[in-house]
């Protein structure tokens, strides 16, 4: 069949080279895509936002599955507009893509189900939270903006000055539009995170391998947030019994909830959590796979992934997923500046030494082509993370080195990346 991938980042790189090993695939498109994709799909510039646009190609084009890199067309209801069209898309629909649309109703949803999570008041409005704000006796404390704010809508505030400020910026200044007039305050949690996404047919779920993300820009965890500056897999810290509980425990109290509620939920199911010493707690969910957590974990995917997104939508049997027994790591590749402005257009030299280095691949992310008429195209830089060097190794510490060493092979004004990768894994 064709498929059509719907990104342009690192998350959808991985996913097209795990969907061009599929036996099912005779065609893959990606919309709009990058360098990257290009040497495995066609890209077509169409925007992910533009979801009639994104409908009229996939109908024109005999598409046979569709899948959703990011939220936004998720939250938008892209599955449902396709699904009306009778075509056949991976992701869930936009009842159920609240679970990221809404800290709000996600809070809501794990209250009902009685999924252990962070202490937490929804407020509705600035003085709703003023009050909530003057309940509280201990710092820090957690602001979040119940809507999508391109992953800056969480606030670590460390005292009541820096809470009044933030609810302020929130709901006053709404520097996050609407999506910061209601904001759930959430108790501070402390403890070791990791990301566990499983593939669920709306009533059943199959988890995939555990990663960590590394979201601080700097070494040690310092500096601040970004989209996620590398990951690794298997997460040391997601032992079978962990994984065992956020099942029994998160995973499926929430889709029987879902379904309960008449929004069951098909697709990847991204449950953040916070491994506490009063236990695992969720912090987040995301209705989508994460961001550089995927690069690391099709990696070391060893069954057709296609089939196994075929199951979520009712076109498949269930699959029995394999996983490669060595750890994988994936270094991300950041332009000079990056959380905050950057340069674009940096030539990117030693991509081809870097991919020929053995169980390494280079994922791309913001890139692109070179206009340059006279000269060759060249692969220049063309967002805030780039690249997404991802290397498979015998245990953590030869693919950590592994990793290192294609990245020490490339090179682009201004690159930066952590040089500490995977070092929770190697404490352990
Ligand atoms: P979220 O989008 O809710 O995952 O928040 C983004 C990041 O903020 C998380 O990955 C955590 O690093 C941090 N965070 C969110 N909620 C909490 C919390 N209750 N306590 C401590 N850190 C948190
Ligand atoms: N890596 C974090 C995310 O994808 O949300």
């Amino acid at each position: 069949m064709k498929i059509l991938v719907i990104g342009s980042g690192g998350r959808e790189h991985a996913l097209v080279w795990k969907i061009a090993q599929s036996m099912h695939v005779k065609k893959i498109y990606c919309a709009p895509g990058n360098a990257g994709i290009a040497q495995l799909a066609e890209c077509v510039s169409i925007s992910s936002d533009n979801i009639s646009g994104l409908l009229e190609f996939a109908c024109n084009n005999d598409i046979g599955l569709t899948v959703v890199g990011p939220e936004a067309p998720l939250v938008a209801g892209i599955v449902d507009e396709f699904q009306k069209a009778g075509l056949k898309i991976f992701g869930p629909a936009q009842n159920a893509a609240r679970l990221e649309a809404s800290k709000a109703f996600a809070k809501q949803v794990m209250l009902d189900q009685n999924v252990p999570t962070g202490h937490a008041a929804i407020c509705l409005g600035i003085d709703e939270a003023n009050e909530a704000l003057s309940a509280i006796e201990s710092f820090p404390v957690v602001i979040k903006a119940d809507g999508l704010a391109a992953g800056k809508g969480v606030v670590i505030c460390k005292d009541e000055e820096t809470a009044l400020e933030t609810l302020t910026n929130m709901q006053v200044r709404k520097v996050f539009g609407n999506a910061g007039n209601t904001v759930v305050i959430e108790e501070f949690l402390e403890g070791e995170e990791a990301s566990i996404l499983v593939l669920t047919d709306g009533d059943e779920a199959i988890p995939l391998a555990s990663s960590q993300d590394h979201k601080r820009v700097f070494d040690n965890d310092e500096g601040p947030n970004t989209g996620g500056m590398g990951a690794y897999s298997p997460a040391p810290v997601v032992t079978d019994e962990l994984l065992r509980q956020v099942m029994d425990d998160v995973v499926y109290p929430v889709i029987r909830g879902m379904k309960a509620e008449g929004a069951p939920y098909h697709g990847i199911l991204y449950a953040g959590i916070m491994v506490t010493k009063q236990g695992t707690k969720v912090l987040e969910f995301n209705v989508r796979f994460g961001d550089p957590e995927t690069q690391a974990v099709l990696a070391r995917l060893d069954s057709d992934l296609v089939e196994a997104m075929l199951w979520t939508i009712g076109e498949a049997k269930k699959p029995d997923l394999k996983w490669k027994g060595e750890a994988s790591v994936c270094v991300v590749v950041a332009s000079g500046g990056y959380p905050d402005d950057y340069k674009k257009g940096k030539v990117i030299d030693g991509l081809d030494k870097a991919s020929k280095i053995k169980d390494v691949v280079v994922f791309h992310a913001g890139t692109k082509m070179s206009q340059v008429a006279s000269a060759k195209s060249q692969v220049v830089t063309d967002g805030g993370r780039v690249l997404g060097v991802t290397a498979l190794g015998k245990d953590i510490k030869a693919a950590i080195d592994n990793a290192y060493k294609a990245v020490s092979l490339i090179h682009f004004e201004g690159m930066h990346f952590r040089r500490d990768i995977g070092w929770r894994a190697l404490k352990k």
